[in-house]
């Protein structure tokens, strides 16, 4: 018996924004932005979309790609770094009430960029050990909505989306096994400061820019380009195959820089990891489900293939999991 993904689909906002859209109000501009970063344009989330929104949309494509009804769901897990309030409720919570999954349980899962990385491995975990039988697993975000917009280091980079997997028992591509892991010490080169029980918000003290995302942008990228490379190595090295075995790598997708420094450590050819931030940038928790939605639009996935996610973000966390599609 083997979890496995049997649906999944994503939804992205309609709103489409440029790099030039962004230089006529901020200092930059789209050589900027495309060289750095490989980014051409993103989503943004209609002011009252909040993450649960886009949640609930790709959690309803998901439930139609099976015809099945949202009863019919155990276990709704979100991973959301931008849930819809300060930690509670859950945005799961309110996707579980919203598309009528009237049995299910439901939490939320915070993981940074590798969550859903993380909530793909609970859903398998959770099924495996036999104590539920769907899982409905969803990456969420409106990371614009928790962006400094007078910080060109970050703004740039960050889009809103969601994507969603059904995970159930021996009825499509099998999760074989997942790696997860964390370098807690790196916690703040991705940070939200200000908000928290650390560092309660104080209107005397703070300003808005300390509730939004800050980044060491360096110290990230040269994290990111080893885990990357580590989870590839690591999952290959588990299922006693080499990285040239695997079809298709689909990394968190973040900067093409970082995925083009991977490529040339493990030596593979660029065109084996699949990317498509040129037209969402990072979208966090729902990029990896985004991208495979994207590959399932574009006919780039058969069967039998061999798909390997890689996540990597605040916590600092990473890892990734090993697919048979
Ligand atoms: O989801 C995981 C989280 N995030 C990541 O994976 C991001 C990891 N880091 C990165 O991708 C890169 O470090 C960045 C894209 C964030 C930055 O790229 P970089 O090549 O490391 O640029 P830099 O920070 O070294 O900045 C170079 C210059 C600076 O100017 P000065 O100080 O040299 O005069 C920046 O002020 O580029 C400037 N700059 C910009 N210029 C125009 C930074 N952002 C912008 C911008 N437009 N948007």
């Amino acid at each position: 018996m083997s979890a496995t993904i049997s649906a999944l689909a994503a939804y992205v906002p309609e709103r489409v924004v440029t790099n030039d859209d962004l230089a006529r109000t901020i200092d930059t501009s789209d050589e900027w932005i495309r060289s750095h970063t490989g980014i051409r344009e993103r989503r943004i989330a209609a002011p009252d979309q909040a993450a649960s929104d886009l949640a609930i949309e790709t959690a309803r494509l998901v439930l139609a790609q099976r015809d099945l009804p949202a009863d019919e769901v155990d276990l709704v897990v979100v991973a959301s770094s931008s849930p819809d309030y300060a930690n509670f409720p859950s945005v799961a919570s309110i996707v579980q009430d919203r598309i009528g999954a009237s049995r299910a349980g439901a939490f939320d899962l915070s993981a940074g960029c590798t969550g859903f990385v993380y909530a793909l491995e609970v859903g398998r975990s959770f099924v495996e050990a036999g104590s539920v039988n769907r899982v409905l697993v969803i990456g969420s975000e409106v990371l614009t909505r928790i962006t400094n917009w007078n910080d060109r280091n970050t703004c740039v980079l960050f889009g809103d989306g969601a994507g969603a997997a059904l995970v159930e028992r021996d009825a499509g591509h099998a999760v074989l096994h997942s790696w997860l892991q964390s370098k807690g010490s790196g916690d703040a080169a991705l940070i939200r400061p200000a908000g928290g029980t650390r560092t309660p918000f104080d209107p005397q003290v703070h300003t808005l820019a300390d509730m939004q995302i800050q980044m060491d942008g360096r110290r990230v990228y040269l994290f990111a380009v080893d885990a990357l490379v580590q989870s590839v190595r690591t999952l290959c090295e588990r299922e006693g195959i080499s990285p040239e075995d695997v079809s298709w790598i689909v990394p968190h997708q973040a900067n093409l820089r970082i995925i083009e420094a991977a490529a040339k450590r493990l030596g593979l050819p660029l065109d084996r990891f699949f990317t498509n931030l040129d037209r969402f940038a990072n979208t966090s928790a729902a990029s990896i489900p985004i991208a495979i939605d994207d590959m399932q639009q574009q006919g780039l996935l058969e069967e039998g293939q061999l798909i390997l996610t890689v996540g990597f973000g605040a916590g600092l966390s990473y890892g990734g999991n090993l697919i048979r599609w």
